[in-house]
């Protein structure tokens, strides 16, 4: 496995898989890689002839300056991890590779995908930051295929509106969210919830299992499903920033509940914000 930090390298890298036809994939990552990370590179491990595992703190999503100086950077464990995952080559650039002095482009989808839910807690500048770097590091790796976690419901959809709006050749590929053995979502930033917190951090997954099992218990309107799910999360004294049932592709919110209805929720915990979803079934 190689480890390259400039876009030339990566493409001399590159050079004989495309030659030879090999399908490339592609895992766009931050670092910090836990299991779900895991789970997204074994997938494209087992799928594409080429992994190719990016880590790139991207400055321009971060709305919050002090989350961006706080989010763990831990490159040589990260690499560590993808040669177990059997990745071929990390393009880990440096900030200026990717935003060199007087860079002025920006690639922006508008509308509900990125004003709505993340968008309008963080600010759609969130959503901007994320499309542009995709955008970038789509051309640069031209994959066949690129994954990403299902934790991210409303990123996968803005990834993939991108792709269809850019005509990007690329298939997205979703996989589901790896969770701790007591339900907590894996993220990056749970290193940072502890003692006390790390209990509280269950509340969104108490609240999405409301969710469900209110529905199953024959519940229909979304409202009342909410309230239950919000109730459940008050019990761990954690209070929703939002919490929302969903048109799993448009992410209209919805007033009957149905099969595929996407429950959305973020939670400040400790001092961290927390995000998660489920499909209802
Ligand atoms: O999900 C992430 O880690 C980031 O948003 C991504 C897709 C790597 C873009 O910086």
């Amino acid at each position: 496995m190689r480890v390259v930090r400039t876009v030339s390298e990566l493409r001399d890298a590159l050079r004989r898989a495309r030659r030879e036809d090999s399908t490339i994939g592609f895992v766009p990552t931050m670092g910090a890689l836990h299991a779900g990370h895991e789970a997204l590179m074994e997938q494209a491990r087992r799928e594409c002839d080429v992994v190719v595992l990016s880590i790139f703190v991207n400055p321009t999503q971060f709305n919050d300056p002090t989350d961006l100086e706080r989010y763990p950077r831990t490159e040589e464990a990260d690499v560590a991890a993808a040669e177990r995952a059997g990745v071929d080559l990390v393009f880990a650039p440096f900030a200026q590779e990717m935003y060199p002095r007087g860079a002025t482009i920006e690639v922006r989808l508008a509308g509900p995908l990125v004003d709505t839910l993340e968008g309008a807690h963080r600010g759609s500048d969130h959503f901007h930051g994320v499309t542009t770097v995709v955008a970038k590091l789509f051309n640069i790796v031209q994959p066949d295929v690129a994954y990403f976690g299902q934790k991210d419901a409303q990123q996968v959809l803005v990834v993939t509106a991108l792709v269809r709006e850019l005509n990007f050749p690329v298939r997205i590929q979703a996989v589901q969210t790896v969770r701790e053995p007591d339900g907590l979502a894996m993220s990056s930033r749970n290193v940072h919830v502890q003692g006390r917190d790390r209990e509280r951090a269950l509340a969104l997954k108490a609240g999405l299992d409301s969710a469900q099992a209110t529905y199953d218990g024959g519940e229909r309107d979304a409202d009342a499903v909410i309230a239950a799910s919000v109730a459940a999360m008050a019990s761990y004294e954690v209070d929703p920033e939002y919490l929302a049932i969903v048109d799993r592709v448009t992410l209209e919110p919805l007033r009957t509940v149905e099969p595929g209805a996407l429950v959305v929720v973020a939670a400040p915990v400790g001092p961290v914000r927390l995000i998660d979803n489920a499909t209802i079934h």
